[in-house]
């Protein structure tokens, strides 16, 4: 993927800045990652799912008034936002800038099903959605390679040192691999079931990143080893995922949760939702996302299974659980 550089502006708009389109809607999707967070970071690869079901929807409107977000019936100018909110409204601004479109008068509405903080790439997804409604409201070609670095510069301020793979996932119909700022399909060998269940328990990637990053350095050897391992694991389910075989991609999800965990980003929730989801037939289960929190990822081979290892997630604890089935192909 070709670098493209792009620039904050700080500035309000500029005097020959264009006038959006009154209306105009973009949408993107939650992910899931199977294998290889955080090591992904340390420029290992990872594979990441696309959560299809969950959704980010924007819609930009004129309203007199600054540039502002609306979400939950509220409506607050970008300048106000909390800082949990901060990454979408860099969002918002860097794609009026881009398209060099006025700030004023827009108000961008968002609505998403992704639970915030759990893994899931709900601020990528907000980024992609707000992106996609700024360039259907300039009506102008966006590259894949422009949209990817808009959504980064609000990574960024979401996550400090982002990889890349929400930024690309949260867009991608297909399962990827995520390899050096770029992706490439998956390809699947045999159906598979994954089910992604919420522990409930809310945690920051900027932290859990930075907790990584503060347990390699404390023991450098150890710490390159754990990730070594990690992206081992990654190549080595990829070629499983390829041949169909499941058993032994369970297998070496759950040998990376005890890797995550030896990085610091376990918790108690989530030993209890991979131990149930084992229990109840799972092949493999492990966090999924930053981890300290957040949802954890098993997996299945047949739909009746998935079924029945929700069912023992949400018994042990979990406040949500979806089941998403990945075709051949
Ligand atoms: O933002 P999350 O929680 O979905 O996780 C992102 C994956 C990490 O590997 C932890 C961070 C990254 O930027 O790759």
């Amino acid at each position: 993927m070709n670098p493209v550089h792009l620039t904050l502006s700080e500035s309000q708009p500029m005097p020959h800045a264009r006038t959006a389109e009154p209306r105009a809607t973009g949408s993107a999707h939650a992910k899931g990652i199977l294998v290889g967070e955080h090591a992904a970071v340390y420029g290992h690869p990872a594979i990441a799912l696309p959560i299809l079901p969950l959704r980010t929807d924007a819609e930009l409107r004129h309203v007199p008034g600054p540039l502002s977000l609306r979400a939950d019936g509220i409506s607050v100018p970008v300048t106000e936002l909390p800082e949990r909110f901060a990454s979408v409204g860099v969002a918002a601004r860097a794609a009026l800038d881009f398209f060099d479109l006025a700030h004023d008068d827009v108000e961008i509405e968002v609505h998403s099903d992704i639970p915030p903080r759990a893994g899931l790439g709900a601020s990528a997804s907000a980024a992609h959605a707000i992106i996609e409604a700024v360039r259907a409201a300039a009506d102008a070609p966006l590259s894949d390679a422009q949209r990817y670095a808009l959504v980064q510069q609000a990574e960024r301020v979401a996550h400090g040192n982002p990889s890349g793979i929400d930024a690309l996932a949260t867009r991608a119909r297909r399962p990827l691999i995520f390899a050096d700022g770029a992706s490439t399909p998956v390809v699947i060998g045999a159906p598979a079931w994954f089910v992604v269940a919420d522990t409930g328990v809310r945690a920051s990637t900027g932290e859990a990143v930075a907790g990584v990053r503060a347990v390699v350095e404390a023991d450098l050897p150890r710490g390159t080893a754990l990730l070594d391992q990690l992206g081992r694991l990654t190549r080595e389910a990829v070629t499983d995922l390829e041949h169909g075989r499941l058993s032994e991609l369970g297998g070496r999800l759950t040998a990376a949760q005890e890797l995550l965990d030896a990085l610091g980003v376990g918790h108690p929730a989530i030993d209890r939702l991979v131990a149930a989801a084992l229990a109840a037939g799972a092949v493999g289960a492990k966090l999924t996302g930053a981890g300290r929190g957040g949802c954890i990822i098993a997996m299945t081979t047949d739909a009746a299974r998935a079924e029945t290892v929700r069912d023992a997630m949400t018994a042990a604890g979990a406040v949500a659980g979806w089941v998403l089935a990945v075709e051949a192909g």
